[in-house]
């Protein structure tokens, strides 16, 4: 009889608390979590986060199959989201076995890059995208190696960018576009792991000269379009790299275009639009087979342009106006 009591209050027990016994959470974890939760005031976003259920079950989290330590945190909106608002939560620090760690679309998410970020040594991916998060970029974020992804586009964040973020030896891709930074591109990009990580830079007010060490990478893209950069970009160029993507337009960059050479196989998107640059446009450029996208206007530039290749299939007048005196197809003839 005994033991038929004990049965039973046991088999109630599995109908009224399922999870109890196949929660497969992490204590530790999920404690942090519903303090990120509380840190965030609660946000609708985070509705799913119930402390009765299995917290690998809650939306934006993923856990490791065998381990069940939280491995992804990514919370994201896919309209601008202004139901969460406050800062980064300190806590996202104690999930020591985060390797993503992602928010976007928060425009009311402020305060700085959270320090206690320093902690997350196994982060590979880093995104903290259109929110109002402000301040500089931490130099902390060189101390994670592991990070492949730096991705802190469209915010509101202010400063030089770190010198020391070129030791991050793993770096695929590093986009910092659309923030309010200021100063130069540090010497030291130079230094990135060859070939080097894609580098998007672009709406910034970042100034100076392109250090002449970019000439040693060998990125796939680099966006540098909407600063207020200076002097020679010829570095970038070359015909042995592996360039898709070159958009350096609305800069101040003044070098002679007739010298530079060209990755004929791989170059899509040459965007040089709004600068100085003086010069020829080289015939090397009709060789350039998949050139999709090409803009040399607002500049400086002189001569007949080069007959042949995509240069007339693909492109009009716009992409060559307002130089100093290009002349030929698509232009008016030269005298
Ligand atoms: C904001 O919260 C309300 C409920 O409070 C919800 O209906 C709405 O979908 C939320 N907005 C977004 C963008 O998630
Ligand atoms: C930052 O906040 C301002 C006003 O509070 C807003 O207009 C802007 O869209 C926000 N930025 C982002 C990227 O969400
Ligand atoms: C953006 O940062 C500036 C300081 O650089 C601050 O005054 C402003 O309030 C911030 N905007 C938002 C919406 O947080
Ligand atoms: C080239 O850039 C100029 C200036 O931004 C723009 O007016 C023009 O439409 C662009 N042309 C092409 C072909 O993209």
């Amino acid at each position: 009889m005994e033991t038929i009591l004990i049965v039973l209050c046991f088999l109630s027990f599995l109908l009224l608390s399922p999870i109890a016994l196949s929660e497969k959470c992490n204590p530790q974890d999920k404690k942090a979590l519903l303090r990120i939760k509380k840190e965030l005031n609660n946000p609708y976003v985070l509705a799913s986060w119930d402390p009765h259920t299995d917290c690998c079950e809650w939306y934006c989290i993923e856990c490791d199959e065998k381990t069940h330590r939280i491995t992804a945190l990514t919370i994201q909106s896919s309209v601008p989201d202004t139901n969460l608002s406050g800062h980064i939560p300190p806590s996202v620090g104690d999930l020591p076995y985060l390797e993503n760690l992602e928010f976007h679309k928060f425009p009311r998410l402020t305060g700085p890059i959270q320090p206690t970020i320093a902690k997350l040594t196994n982060l590979k991916y880093l995104l903290i995208t259109w929110t109002n998060v402000s301040g500089p970029i931490p130099s902390f974020l060189s101390q994670l190696k592991n990070l492949q992804l730096l991705h802190l586009s469209f915010n509101n964040l202010t400063g030089p960018i770190p010198p020391s973020l070129s030791q991050l030896s793993n770096l695929l891709s590093l986009k910092l576009d659309r923030n309010k930074l200021t100063g130069p591109i540090p010497d030291s990009f130079g230094s990135f792991k060859k070939p080097g990580p894609d580098i998007i830079l672009s709406h910034n007010q970042l100034s100076g000269p392109i250090p002449a060490s970019l000439g040693q990478l060998d990125p796939e893209r680099i966006d540098f379009s909407r600063n207020k950069l200076e002097g020679d970009a010829s570095m970038l160029f070359g015909s042995k790299k592996r360039t898709q993507i070159l958009d350096v337009s609305r800069n101040l960059l003044s070098f002679d275009f007739s010298k530079v050479d060209f990755p004929k196989q791989s170059l899509i998107w040459l965007d040089l639009n709004h600068n100085k640059i003086y010069g020829n446009i080289p015939v090397a450029l009709t060789k350039v087979e998949n050139l999709q996208q090409f803009n040399v206007s607002y500049n400086s530039l002189c001569g007949k342009i080069p007959q042949g290749g995509e240069l007339q299939k693909r492109f009009d007048e716009y992409a060559y106006f307002h130089n100093k005196c290009l002349c030929g197809p698509p232009l008016p003839p030269c005298k």
